[in-house]
């Protein structure tokens, strides 16, 4: 969705932009793109060897073009150190990239046999071999069932203690297949186990929460924020985080008359999610799922 976060950042010469999810670099390359003379990005991701490579396609880009290999969670203090005070617009385009999913031994897929790892960080010492094998089996149970929204957590999660330990992913897929079947048509069987083992490995779901707030207390005013989320779970939280950011009241109903004295920080500039065109769809079967939000940081009156 190259061409919608450009038009929702409003990329302009001089400006200030952050890319929250470097990856391969394709979305900061755009925005680099965008303007002549190019605008100033700083680029985080976790991935160390993502960032190399996407920072070696920056590479014309010269002193534009700031690599920090950092958490988007840790937005503020990582852009305040690099000089990204008030920027003009982030973007977070969530979950693993294409070249982290096509790297077998980073054990993101069932179609590649590889050992269970999943981190987005290498260097992070919890990996899906540590949830797989050593946590207690209603512990796994609620991963799936919260973060993989599968209905049949139980089954599966009584599947994999069962079998423990649990060496690859070609065994994980295997587990979980045998214990709820396969039916055609549908998603494998495996799919919302993997998601839920990923997002619990790296913890996604808090950092979208601590990377939506800290990056609305960075924006300077007017600054853009978009969001591409990919699945329900993530996009129900920045849907929500930024709804919540943008009320004026957050009273319960039950209050007759207002009392809270919420100070909206945002304002919501798509009230329908983008979604990518057929075209991109047809040229690019993973983005079928992808879900973009914009929001734009309001000016805070000093009172
Ligand atoms: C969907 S990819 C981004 C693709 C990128 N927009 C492009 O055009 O190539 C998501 C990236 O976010 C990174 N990531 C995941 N969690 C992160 C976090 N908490 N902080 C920074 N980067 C993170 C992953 O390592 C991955 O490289």
């Amino acid at each position: 969705m190259v061409e919608e976060v450009l038009s929702a950042l409003q990329v302009r010469t001089g400006g200030h932009y952050i890319d929250g999810t470097t990856g391969e670099g394709g979305h900061s390359l755009a925005i680099l793109g965008a303007v002549s003379p190019p605008p100033h990005l700083l680029c985080l991701d976790v991935d160390a060897e993502a960032l190399e490579a996407a920072g070696n396609r920056m590479m014309e880009y010269g002193g534009n073009a700031t690599m920090r290999q950092a958490s988007y969670s840790d937005v503020a203090e990582v852009a305040e150190e690099a000089g990204f005070l008030h920027p003009d617009g982030m973007l977070l385009d969530l979950g693993l990239s294409s070249l982290q999913l096509d790297k077998g031994e980073r054990g993101f897929s069932f179609r590649q046999e590889a050992l269970l790892d999943m981190r987005f960080d290498p260097s992070q010492s919890l990996t899906a071999g540590d949830i797989v094998n050593g946590y207690r089996e209603v512990e796994l149970a609620d991963i799936i069932y919260r973060y993989g929204e599968e209905r049949r957590s139980r089954r599966i999660a009584r599947a994999i203690v069962g079998s423990r330990p649990v060496g690859t992913t070609t065994q994980l897929a295997e587990i979980v297949t045998n214990s709820v079947g396969r039916r055609r048509g549908r998603i494998h069987p495996a799919t919302k186990t993997f998601q839920a083992i990923r997002i619990a490995v790296n913890d996604e779901l808090s950092n979208i929460q601590r990377g939506l707030e800290g990056a609305v207390d960075t924006l300077g005013a007017k600054g853009r924020l978009a969001v591409i989320a990919y699945h329900s779970i993530e996009d129900r939280i920045v849907k929500n985080a930024l709804r919540f950011m943008a009320s004026s009241c957050i009273c319960p109903p039950s209050v007759p008359q207002c009392v809270c004295g919420h100070v909206p920080t945002v304002r919501i500039v798509n009230r329908r999610v983008i979604k990518p065109s057929t075209q991109e769809v047809r040229s690019n079967a993973r983005s079928r799922s992808a879900r973009l939000r914009v929001a734009e940081r309001l000016q805070i009156q000093a009172i």
